[in-house]
């Protein structure tokens, strides 16, 4: 049986194309769906505007103020100094001890899981301390996790000693996956996808806006427009002879590949609009009750993904 998957709702565009008063609507219905999990990191929005640094937990460290939520399960990404998009971070012990406090004042036991956010070091000294500080964090029942570690068998080999059930945020859709990065982790469902519509494609018959997230993170859509255009076409057919509603979004394709991938915990999902992040729940109940299996395969065939 397919182990359970969870949403997971992503805040890397609040104060950036998400306005506040926007990402307080999306929480709400999120929340009010019955889900948890949301995603977060000190440099969200990465958008080079340094006054933005940090807004984006601060967006949801004020909606949790003010509806008084006690439930919530709050991920947070660490090692980040500042959201310019440069791989500038700091996860020496001291500064992991730092951040974690300051996210345990922010969100008390809402603080769930903290996650190592970029590493490019290969030294095992370094990481071992590293490891050594996330430790602590375990031992206050804080969940630990990676991302965007770039030599995640020195991380592997290191785990003899410490035995972390890592969770691991990939980037992860049709046209392009860190999964077989992460080799050394493969066989468990360990594996959050993010980046699941490639920044925000759409399928042809949908446009792009001027604040559309493709725009604002300079996602090549030309570049991807062959890929769309052959998702369009394997969609078309598709619904042709389903028996099922018609699937009519990119979203709805991205969650089909990213739901039947191998090793899959969870799903970061990116709403912009309340109307996005409907469709995305409403979907995600078909494919808990088992819809669209037979259009994985045809997807995966599409993507040039090991
Ligand atoms: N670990 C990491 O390094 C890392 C990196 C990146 C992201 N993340 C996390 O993953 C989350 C999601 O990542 P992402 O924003 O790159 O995801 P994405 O799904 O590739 O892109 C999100 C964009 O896709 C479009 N979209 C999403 N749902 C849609 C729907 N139902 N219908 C139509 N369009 C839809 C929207 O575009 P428009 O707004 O243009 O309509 C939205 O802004 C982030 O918020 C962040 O929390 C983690």
């Amino acid at each position: 049986m397919k182990p359970s998957i969870d949403l997971i709702l992503g805040t890397a565009l609040w104060a950036w194309t998400i306005p506040r008063s926007q990402a307080f609507k999306l929480l709400d219905d999120f929340y009010a769906a019955g889900f948890r999990w949301i995603d977060g990191a000190t440099n969200y929005p990465i958008n080079k505007n340094t006054e933005d640094f940090r807004a984006a937990e601060g967006i949801l460290h004020e909606w949790i103020n003010t509806h008084g939520v006690r439930d919530l399960k709050v991920l947070m990404k660490i090692g980040s100094v500042n959201n310019l998009y440069t791989p500038e971070n700091n996860l020496s012990p001291s500064f992991i001890q730092i951040i974690y406090n300051e996210y345990l004042h922010l969100f008390g036991e809402q603080l769930a899981e903290i996650m190592i956010h970029w590493d490019n070091r290969e030294q095992a000294e370094e990481i071992q301390a590293t490891l050594e500080a996330l430790d602590h964090l375990r031992q206050d029942g804080v969940r630990i996790g990676l991302s965007g570690i770039k030599h995640p068998a020195v991380y592997q080999q290191l785990n003899n000693s410490f035995n972390f059930d890592w969770d691991i945020q990939m980037k992860h859709n049709l046209v392009y996956s860190d999964y077989s990065r992460y080799a050394a982790f493969h066989g468990s469902p360990r594996f959050m996808a993010y980046g699941i519509n490639a920044g925000g494609l759409k399928l042809p018959t949908a446009s792009y806006r001027q604040d559309s997230s493709t725009a604002v993170r300079n996602v090549p859509t030309k570049k991807y427009q062959e890929l769309v255009l052959k998702v369009a076409s394997t969609l078309e057919n598709y619904n042709a002879t389903s028996s099922l509603a018609p699937l009519t979004r990119f979203n709805e394709c991205s969650m089909v590949y990213t739901y039947y991938s191998p090793d899959i915990k969870g799903i970061l999902i990116g709403p912009s609009k309340n109307e996005q992040l409907q469709s995305t729940l409403t979907f995600f109940q078909q494919l808990q009750a088992g819809q669209h299996q037979e259009l994985y395969q045809q997807l995966a065939a599409l993507s040039s993904n090991d």
